[in-house]
């Protein structure tokens, strides 16, 4: 499958999507957020879950720009979660406009990320949009329990595993396993297909979590250390208090005290010190590898017959190993 290819036709399925004049605060903010390009990992994977069954991947392209648009439209209300100001290098549309207009765009993208399901064919449009439907409603537990842990002192491994599971994971498994939906691919090979995803995700939150730290901010496009200035429970903070001697502990609690006001400059650069001392993002990087050899099991167990494992493995093998 031609990856360069499919992202072109991305691009401009995407440039085509229509949108009303008015009111133009509610329209402009999702051509604005979708003109920012990103990496277009779950489009992609819904054409690649649907190549693997059906070297036809174009008739799965509905559903690729629906799941964008939903992924966009949980971007726009991250960031006014997350307070973040910069997203694919450009303002926050909370920023360039306000959060009213963020919240409402939002909830308009994700009514027409359904509505984008309509022009598949009808007799998979029901079961497509009945799934999409329980993944948001993952994708939102996922995300409060993500705002949750800010203000939680004590959050184990396994919490947080789940929390990525649900805010991120399920949204990269759901991609190929709608794709394969619109091959009509056999129901256990559906599965294997959702799992390699979901082990993918848990792995590709992992690496953004390194990469909100470590990261550099002009290719990430995002302010770094925003992690560490929310208090996120991120798996390097996990895995620094799981490591810290008395005095490092100290230090944790010290920096992750709502009470006290360090700058935020002052607060990211001792907790890099802290991680740099620990060696925390070699931890992750371990758990990354252990997520991205369950996910190969998955996807080696799956129909002999498909149609080039190979380039849904190296795609995900370079997302998950990226610098960016
Ligand atoms: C950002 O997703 C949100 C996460 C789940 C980490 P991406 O890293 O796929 O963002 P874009 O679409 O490429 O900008
Ligand atoms: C976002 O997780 C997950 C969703 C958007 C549902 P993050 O908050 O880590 O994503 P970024 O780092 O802002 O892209
Ligand atoms: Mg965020
Ligand atoms: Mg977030
Ligand atoms: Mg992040």
């Amino acid at each position: 499958m031609d990856l360069h290819a499919a992202l072109e036709e991305i691009e401009e399925n995407i440039k085509t999507l229509q949108f009303p004049n008015s009111p133009k605060e509610l329209y402009e903010p999702i051509t604005y957020i979708l003109s920012l390009g990103g990496k277009r990992v779950r489009p992609l994977s819904v054409l690649m879950g649907c190549y693997l069954f059906s070297q036809k991947y174009l008739k799965a392209m509905p559903a690729a720009i629906a799941v964008e648009v939903f992924h966009n439209f949980t971007l726009v209300h991250d960031d006014i979660m997350d307070n973040a100001p910069i997203r694919r290098g450009k303002p926050t549309v909370h920023e360039k406009w306000n959060k009213s207009t963020a919240v409402l765009s939002g909830d308009v993208m994700q009514s027409y990320s359904y509505r984008l399901l309509d022009n598949l064919p009808n007799e998979i449009v029901l079961p497509i949009l009945r799934f999409l439907n329980i993944i948001s409603i993952g994708v939102c537990e996922g995300q409060q329990l993500d705002m949750n842990f800010e203000n939680k002192k004590e959050v184990s491994v396994n919490q947080y595993l789940k929390m990525i599971e649900l805010k991120t994971s399920v949204l990269l498994g759901a991609s190929l396993k709608i794709g394969a939906m619109v091959a009509q691919a056999p129901e256990d090979d559906i599965e294997r297909l959702y799992k390699f995803g979901k082990n993918m995700g848990i792995a590709f939150q992992i690496r953004d979590d390194i990469l909100d730290v470590f990261g550099d901010e002009k290719k990430v496009g995002k302010r770094t250390g925003g992690d560490i200035v929310s208090n996120k429970k991120t798996i390097l903070l996990l895995y620094a208090y799981e490591l810290a001697n008395s005095a490092q502990k100290k230090e944790l609690d010290y920096l992750t005290n709502h009470s006290h006001s360090i700058p935020n400059e002052e607060k990211i650069t001792r907790m890099k010190e802290v991680y740099r001392e620990l060696n925390v993002q070699q931890k992750a990087e371990q758990l990354i590898q252990n997520y991205y050899s369950e996910a190969l099991q998955q996807i080696h167990a799956i129909c002999s017959t498909c149609y080039e494992k190979e380039t849904i493995i190296n795609f995900f093998s370079k997302l998950i190993g990226r610098e960016y």
